[in-house]
Formats: C-alpha cells, structure tokens, sequence
C-alpha cells in the first residue's frame, strides 16, 4: 500500500528531528507521539535500518558470534524494535526486553516482536540501569547519536554487564566518530567481533577526514516495487546508499580466525584502477588496485562492492 500523506507528513518530521546538524552534541528530546508515528517510521525508515541489521549481523556470524537462544536480550532505545526482530531472527533469543524512554515505543516494540516471533518472551521495561534488570545480550540501534555525554557513560557501564553488545549506527561522519569514542571505552575491556581486525584504539578517530563505515545492499524489491521508488520520490531517500556503522563486541574472546584487515566505506572505481581504504593493524591504509593485473577483483569492486570486506592480495 502506498504511504499516504499523513504517513509521509510523519516520517518528514521525524527524518526532519534525525538529520538537525544544529544540535550538535546535545541529547534529542523525546519525539514519540503515538502508536501511528512508530507505524509510519517502521514502513520506511525502519525498514532501511533492518536491512543494516541484516548486513552487520551476516558479519557478526561469519566473524564467529554464536547463536543465542538461551539468552535475554535488551534492545536499548527500541523504538519500534526493528533490532530486536531482526537479531532474534538471526541468532537467537529466549526473552527480549524492549527498553525505551518513550513508553508508546516500548510497549509498541514489546507487541511487535511477540507478534513477530510467538515463541520469544517480549517485555517492555521503563528502566535498564537497575541491577534487577539481568540480560546477556545488548542491542543499541540508531540511538548513540542521539545521547549527551551524560548518556554515553550510562550505556557504557550498561555494555560491560553484557555478554554480546551488537550497536548499529548510521554511518554518517557524526554517528560513526561517536560509535567509534564508545568502542575505545569499551575495548580495553570486550573484545571485538567485528568489524575491527584489531583491538588497537580506532585510527579512524585519528584524522578528522575519517570515518569506519560500509554500504549495506537493499532488498531486490527496493528497486522493483513502486511503491519504494514513490517513498524514495516524495522523501527525497536515495535507496541505493545504506550506509552504517557497527560494532559487536564479547565479554570473552570467540575463537575464529580474524582476517587480515577491512576495507571501509566505498572503492573509488576510475578508468584503470579502484582506490580502496583498508583497517589493518590499528592503521587506516590507501590501496590501489590496478585494473591490469587485478581484473578480477577490479570487477568485483566495481559490480558489487558491498560484498568485499577484504582484498585476497592486499
Ligand atoms: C532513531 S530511534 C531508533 C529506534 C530503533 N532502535 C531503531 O533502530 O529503529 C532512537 C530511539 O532511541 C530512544 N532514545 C533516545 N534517547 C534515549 C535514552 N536516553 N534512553 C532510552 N531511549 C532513548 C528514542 O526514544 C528512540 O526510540
């Protein structure tokens, strides 16, 4: 069904609220108004941000994160509890706990991920602080950049009594830097998953021109069904770029092979080669891939280039 203008007029004002610059580092008052706002946010722009979850969660698997099943998992900021679904999906999960400040989004969450998945406990909590509340798992998605300072410290002391954190971000230069500053928190003390290869302080932090992000692949039916080009037209949304930031970090070390390096963000694809920016070592590093000698993966990058995390020679 195509949006209609009421759900258009919503989504303007929240995309309106979620890309206001002129904030800066000052937390976002809370913008829920009722159930109809989460309906309409979930059509589009939640939908949008499930398929980052996808994209980072097919990472965290190849990357060795176990399933599970057993586990409460507290989704932090739920809104309408796309990560939630998502990862229970994914992984696994024997309760979700559906955190927010807003109580029309919680209890929203709370309905849709029981609806989603009957089999799973679905609770909504007010408050995640309290010790009484006991979880394994975290899962934080598109909030840290709405937090102050103040905000940042309580998530953090909330990650460390986690046993897997997984945070998707939007990978804007802001939100992916502000990811990044939580990482160097938590580090010392979890271990990554993914993406990092390292365990080193983030060199994306190290030259204000960086920033550690991907580019997820949307569905085939983005680009087929007319109802997403109408919702790409009268939103202004460019469907082919999803770009996002993650981190999934574990209280021990998970046995997997780690590989080598990651590339970031997108190839610069010219005439004769791709240029292409690579994590490797606790370094940012360029790479030029000559079109000559490395046809096959110049292709690769040019055709597909969601799909490589790393080069076989590099
Ligand atoms: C952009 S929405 C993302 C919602 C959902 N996690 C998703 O990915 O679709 C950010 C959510 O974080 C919540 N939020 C913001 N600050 C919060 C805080 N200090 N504590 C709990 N929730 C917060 C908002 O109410 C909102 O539901």
């Amino acid at each position: 069904m195509p949006l209609s203008h009421d759900e258009l007029d919503r989504i303007q004002r929240l995309r309106a609220l979620f890309l206001d610059d002129a904030r800066g580092d000052r937390a976002l008052p809370d913008y829920w108004r009722d159930d109809a706002d989460l309906r309409a946010y979930e059509r589009v722009l939640g939908a949008r941000i499930g398929w980052k979850w996808d994209a980072a969660l097919s990472e965290c698997k190849d990357r060795g994160m176990p399933r599970t099943d057993d586990a409460i998992v507290l989704d932090f900021g739920c809104g309408a509890g796309i990560a939630a679904m998502r990862y229970a999906r994914a992984f696994g999960a024997r309760e979700i706990l559906c955190q927010d400040r807003s109580p029309i989004a919680r209890d929203y969450a709370a309905r849709a991920v029981a609806a989603a998945h009957p089999k799973i406990q679905a609770r909504a909590i007010a408050d995640a602080d309290s010790d009484d509340c006991a979880f394994e798992v975290l899962l934080v998605s598109h909030v840290v950049s709405e937090l102050d300072a103040a905000s940042i410290a309580r998530l953090k002391d909330l990650a460390l009594r986690a046993r897997f954190v997984v945070i998707v971000e939007s990978g804007n230069k802001a939100a992916a830097r502000k990811l990044a500053a939580l990482r160097d928190l938590l580090v010392p003390r979890m271990h990554v998953v993914a993406p990092c290869t390292h365990m080193a302080a983030c060199p994306s932090l190290r030259s204000t021109a960086d920033w550690c992000h991907f580019f997820a692949e949307p569905p085939q039916a983005a680009f087929t069904e007319g109802e997403w080009a109408h919702a790409a037209r009268d939103l202004g949304i460019d469907l082919r770029a999803l770009p996002y930031a993650f981190l999934c970090l574990s209280c021990e070390p998970i046995a997997a092979t780690t590989p080598p390096h990651r590339m970031l963000g997108r190839p610069e694809i010219n005439k004769h080669d791709a240029r292409v920016q690579l994590c490797e070592s606790g370094a940012l590093r360029e790479v030029t891939i000559d079109k000559r000698t490395k046809k096959d993966t110049w292709r690769l990058l040019k055709k597909d280039p969601t799909s490589v995390r790393n080069l076989p020679f590099a």
